[in-house]
């Protein structure tokens, strides 16, 4: 293994061991995670290996392959920049929560496809709390590891992110999706065999990531609590009676709980389709979730519109953009048969604006964190 060899080079030594994680896409449920509601994500086969060996000393020693400097050392945790923010982060969240978790010599390799929106920096969280948790002997569960990486974003690096990302990448598990409720962390196995029906989740990377994603992300994330405090509802998960709440809202706040509300009910109407076996019709609500993030979260892009409008103009089933929004991908889930006809619809669209060809790709449901080695 890559990482293995790499760890040889900086320490001079074996690592302990190797820890994996992996990226997630999110079927549907999106923005529903931090209003406590339904998210439907699952782990993709790419992610973050991570090579680690504790140390006594407290300091972290930190390497990444697909960063050009040389490797850091930290005495101190808030002295880490960049990437190295998310994996201090990690340690800081333990740490707070009381665990004894002394220092580590580590290196990362990750294969995240580059602003896919792919979740790569919960790969690496969850890949370091993982590997954590194993050689300090913490006894943490799946979801705890989840919480400590989510604690170490909100907290340490200061994006305000919900449970999803952190979640899909610790309990994903091949051939499944992964059904969680972010209010009781409730969770269930829903299984998401698209090959045997004839079909592909293909992932469309628009390759663009626009910059004013954080702090729309956390506008969105405001106007939401806003919306709930009007409502008189811890969360907007709680609102039953849409048409009295939409009445009561206006602007902003009325089109987020809007789209949040009808969100949540075409993640369960979503997991009723799958688990009848009725995979080929989930594609409409794959399209209404779309719609709805455009028009009443307003959290898509040209770039996105234009991938999920070709797709389907090709013959794709439905398409919907996945994760935070702003650029990063889209899904579009597609006939074995009619792949071809999908892939030159998105190309042709973006080159005819003058884009670069974004990547396309199917994935399919992997394996959540374990140890590789
Ligand atoms: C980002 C966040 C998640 C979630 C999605 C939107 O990926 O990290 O917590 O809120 O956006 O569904």
């Amino acid at each position: 293994m890559r990482v293995v060899g790499a760890f040889r080079e900086s320490y001079g030594v074996e690592p302990a061991g190797v820890w994996h994680a992996p990226g997630r896409v999110n079927l549907i449920g999106e923005h529903t995670d931090y209003n406590d509601g339904f998210v439907l994500p699952f782990a993709v086969p790419w992610g973050v290996n991570a090579a680690v060996s504790p140390r006594e000393d407290g300091v972290v020693r930190l390497w990444s392959l697909q960063a050009a400097d040389e490797p850091v050392t930290l005495e101190r945790l808030d002295a880490a920049q960049g990437w190295a923010r998310y994996v201090a982060g990690v340690f800081w969240a333990l740490r707070e929560a009381g665990h004894r978790v002394g220092g580590a010599d580590v290196v990362i390799d990750g294969d995240v496809p580059q602003g896919a929106g792919l979740s790569s920096s919960a790969a690496l969280e969850v890949a370091v709390g993982t590997a954590l948790n194993e050689l300090y002997g913490l006894g943490m569960t799946k979801m705890e590891i989840a919480l400590a990486s989510q604690k170490a974003e909100n907290d340490f690096v200061g994006m305000p992110c919900g449970i999803m990302d952190q979640a899909a990448s610790a309990l994903g598990e091949e051939g499944q999706a992964l059904f969680l409720d972010c209010r009781s962390l409730g969770t269930r196995n829903i299984p998401f065999d698209l090959a045997s029906l004839g079909l592909q989740l293909l992932i469309v990377n628009t390759g663009v990531h626009h910059s004013h994603a954080g702090g729309e992300y956390a506008d969105r994330r405001r106007d939401c609590e806003n919306a709930a405090a009007h409502l008189g509802v811890d969360a907007l998960r709680d609102v039953t009676d849409l048409a009295d709440a939409l009445g009561r809202l206006s602007g902003d706040e009325r089109r987020r709980t809007q789209h949040v509300v009808t969100e949540n009910h075409r993640v369960e109407a979503v997991i009723g389709l799958l688990r009848a076996g009725k995979v080929e019709e989930i594609g409409a609500l794959l399209n209404a979730s779309h719609l709805s993030l455009r028009d009443q979260f307003e959290v898509s892009c040209a770039e996105l519109d234009v991938a999920v409008e070709s797709a389907i103009r090709g013959g794709a089933r439905g398409s919907r953009m996945t994760g935070g929004g702003f650029g990063g991908s889209a899904i579009a889930l597609v006939a074995d048969d009619r792949v071809e006809a999908v892939r030159a619809s998105v190309t042709g669209a973006y080159a005819e604006r003058g884009w670069a060809a974004p990547e396309i790709y199917p994935a399919v449901p992997a394996a959540g964190a374990r140890r590789l080695a």
